[in-house]
């Protein structure tokens, strides 16, 4: 077989939920994806950490599955690597691209930590580095912000990118159940996993949002640099305070960029907020993603699907290889890092937003006077202030009760709002300020 006519060999590195699927779609449409490339893909191996276990799942010889990684990756054209985590992934890729093979993967954790370094090698070894995968599962959304949207100017990338967390908050709000019983039903259902601190506490987000906003801005940003909060906080009265809005609580990944007397600057962050039923990401339900664009001359684009599971992910991770072997055919690489525009990115304080806080205050003359005087110090303007008698109490001389206060800001910095609650809760005349939520999409 002349080099034209050679398979392209492509080595998985992982066998587990999306390698097992990456690994059957290789096999069962092996004639289709060869015509697509031009080239028959060739699998020469199955990296996978624990020996001597069953793999006939994997629906591939047995002896093409093998403990041995490193030897694995000098062998292929096309190294796909989905173990996940930082170590081994980081030096297998580099290994990879060290020996001349492309690289696709799904690892937004590695992506969004050490980036910069995995296109460093892909360039000085003239090979691809593809990531489709690592961010919303099925849904193209790193394509299209890199390279269709290439010529356009992205303003904000707005996106439900996890999918543990939207369950969790749908279910609340579709049964008014507390958080805890909540993620105990995912869990049963097998949409939490046994340990779902990094999806619960926003770090999944937080690295998927660094990815979003490193290709919508041309500029690093890193885990690191994103602020992030998670949803252990929300409460059934959050949920609740939100539908007496006409609203939805979702976890939301910002990423913004912000126009600025000395330049443009880029926000990025991930926590929960409110959001208007008639905004197209509040209909996003159980464990779909979404991402929403806006883009100077595009405007607004809305992309939905699959964020999670074997075949989902599997899909864009075959989009990839078909990608890159396409370029070993034809000679060439896909666009790598563009960084150029090296905007700042700002820290949380400055980010502007609106709060809805509600607060447990003493029904008595003036108080609502004293809470207004707290948020005009801080130049936060109120949108709405709605009351509702929450205990009456007989101390025996008067009559006194309590209050909710439920207070709606316009938009402020988020330091000022910060600032502004900080104060309430000191005031002798609130007895707690029993939810802050963040209010954005109106
Ligand atoms: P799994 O835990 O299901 O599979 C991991 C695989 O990697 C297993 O086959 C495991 O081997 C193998 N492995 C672990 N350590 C090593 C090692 N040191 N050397 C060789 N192989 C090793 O993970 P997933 O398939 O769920 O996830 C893979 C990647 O895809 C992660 O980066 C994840 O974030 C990403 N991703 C996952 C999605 C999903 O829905 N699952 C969605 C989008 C992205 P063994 O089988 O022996 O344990
Ligand atoms: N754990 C992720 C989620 C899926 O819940 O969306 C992998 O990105």
């Amino acid at each position: 077989m002349d080099s034209e006519q050679s398979p392209i060999r492509v080595a998985l590195l992982g066998g587990g939920t999306v390698g097992g699927a990456v690994a059957r779609k290789l096999t069962s449409n092996a004639d289709a994806l060869a015509a697509r490339v031009g080239r028959p893909l060739e699998l020469v191996g199955i990296a996978v950490r624990r020996a001597g276990r069953d793999r006939s799942d994997l629906g591939v010889d047995p002896a093409l599955v093998t403990t041995d990684a490193e030897d694995l990756v000098a062998r292929a054209d096309i190294v796909v690597e989905v173990i996940g985590g930082f170590e081994p992934a980081r030096s297998l890729i580099l290994a990879a691209m060290e020996h001349g093979a492309s690289v696709v993967t799904a690892n937004k954790a590695l992506l969004a930590e050490d980036g910069p370094t995995l296109y460093a090698a892909a360039d000085a070894h003239g090979v691809d580095l593809y990531y489709e995968a690592s961010v919303a599962g099925a849904i193209p959304i790193l394509r299209p912000i890199h390279e269709s949207l290439a010529g356009d100017d992205v303003r904000s990338v707005l996106g439900i990118v996890n999918g543990t967390t939207n369950f969790v908050l749908d279910a609340m709000d579709s049964t008014g159940a507390g958080y805890s019983e909540t993620v105990e039903r995912a869990q049963a259902l097998g949409y939490a996993e046994a340990d779902p601190t990094a999806d619960l506490e926003g770090f999944d987000a937080a690295a998927k949002a660094a990815i979003l906003a490193s290709l919508a801005f041309h500029t690093r940003v890193s885990s690191a640099d994103v602020y992030r909060e998670g949803i252990s906080e929300v409460s059934a009265g959050d949920i609740e305070a939100a539908r007496e809005m006409d609203c939805v609580v979702k976890l939301l990944s910002i990423c913004e960029r912000v126009p600025g007397e000395d330049g443009d600057g880029v926000s990025v962050r991930v926590h929960p907020a409110m959001i208007p039923r008639s905004h197209p990401l509040a209909s996003v339900r159980e464990a779909f993603n979404a991402v929403f664009v806006d883009a100077a001359a595009a405007g607004e684009l809305m992309f939905y699907g699959q964020g999670a599971g074997g075949d989902p992910t599997a899909s864009a991770v075959l989009g990839d290889i078909v990608a890159v072997a396409r370029h070993r055919v034809a000679g060439g690489r896909g666009p790598g890092e563009t960084a150029y525009a090296d905007l700042p990115v700002l820290p949380m304080g400055d980010a502007l937003t609106r709060y809805h806080v509600s607060l447990d205050v003493a029904d008595e003359p003036g108080v609502l006077a004293k809470v207004a005087a707290v948020f005009a110090e801080q130049h936060v303007s109120i949108e709405t202030v709605r009351q509702q008698i929450i205990e009456d109490r007989d101390d025996g001389r008067e009559t006194r009760g309590r209050a909710q206060l439920i207070v709606v800001t316009h938009v402020a910095p988020d330091s000022a709002l910060a600032a502004t609650v900080d104060t309430l809760s000191a005031l002798p005349e609130v007895a707690e300020v029993t939810s802050v939520m963040r209010v954005v999409g109106f």
